[in-house]
């Protein structure tokens, strides 16, 4: 049988963003930026270095921006173009061409298996990526595209993981699962448990921001019951998977933040402006000097 190809992400992107305020109030999460650049831009590239044709973004009221974001300005580009700001120009225009962008709305923040569920239609009868924007990960290989080499030995559904030790593992769903002998990264998933206590979780495996995903999924979120919170899960519409399709978790090799949390979002400004060639030096120089004063 011919394997199937990855080609539409979806990005769940109508959240109220509510660890961020007060910047949040009006600007969206994933707008945000990390150095330079909006999170959802660092995982969009992502998706278009995996190989992925088409993103789709579900957002929501007070999202316009990242619509704009993505699209073409002409007299920013007009601008830069006079002034002969040809390098700005050509980044400007990079960000327009990422790959086709398709937008759907979230009525109401129902939450992030509702919003997957948006995409129902403009991702149709195929297996897809679900890439959540404040999951900022660094990695020499981008995750999603090491998701999608196993997605082609196992042709199922795939979570993301990382481990975490300590009591941090309740904010997570975790996978309760068997590795498979050709590849200790890649584990059969038995059972998911959303939010254990540290003692009662099956494993140090959380399910991070990164998912391929079978279009059954659809129609069994169309079934599931609002779970925690009054909102829709996707961690229940993955349990329901589980009745009756393979599910992996995947260990990706890689640095994850959650730039959606201030604590998060301040790591992964920190690790990611040391790396740039035009900023990194002098802010070393600059923390160096700063921590034995203040730290
Ligand atoms: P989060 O739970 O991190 O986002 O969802 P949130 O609800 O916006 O944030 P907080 O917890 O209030 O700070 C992960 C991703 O899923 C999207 C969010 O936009 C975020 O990118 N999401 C969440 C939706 O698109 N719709 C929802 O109903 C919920």
């Amino acid at each position: 049988m011919a394997k199937i190809k990855i080609r539409k992400a979806v990005f769940p992107a109508a959240g109220l963003g509510t660890r961020f305020l007060p910047a949040t109030k009006a600007i969206p999460k994933e707008m945000l930026p990390v150095v330079d650049k909006p999170i959802i831009q660092y995982g969009v590239e992502e998706a278009v270095a995996a190989g992925c044709e088409q993103i789709i973004i579900v957002t929501g009221r007070g999202k316009t921006v990242i619509e704009d974001h993505f699209d073409i300005s002409v007299e920013l580009e007009s601008q830069l173009e006079s002034r002969g700001k040809y390098d700005l120009l050509a980044m400007a225009r990079q960000i327009s061409n990422l790959g086709r962008v398709a937008y759907i709305r979230q009525k109401e923040a129902m939450g992030l298996g509702h919003a997957v569920l948006m995409a129902r239609d403009l991702v149709g009868d195929e297996p897809f990526a679900v890439i959540l924007p404040d999951d900022v990960i660094d990695a020499t290989t981008p995750c999603l595209k090491q998701m999608i080499d196993v997605f082609d030995d196992v042709q199922s559904s795939i979570l993301a993981t990382q481990v975490v030790d300590g009591p941090g593992i309740s904010a997570y769903g975790v996978i309760d699962g068997k590795p498979m002998a050709k590849n200790p990264r890649v584990l059969e998933v038995k059972n998911l448990v959303e939010k254990p206590k540290m003692s009662e979780a099956p494993s140090k495996n959380a399910i991070i921001g990164r998912y391929i995903l079978t279009p059954r999924i659809f129609e069994l979120l169309e079934k599931t019951p609002l779970g925690a919170g009054g909102e829709l899960q996707l961690t229940d519409g993955i349990r329901s998977l589980l009745e009756h399709e393979k599910v992996y978790g995947f260990s990706f090799e890689g640095r994850r933040y959650d730039a959606g949390d201030k604590l998060g979002f301040l790591k992964a400004t920190v690790e990611f402006a040391l790396k740039r060639d035009d900023l990194g030096e002098e802010f070393r120089e600059w923390l160096q000097e700063l921590s034995p004063l203040k730290v």
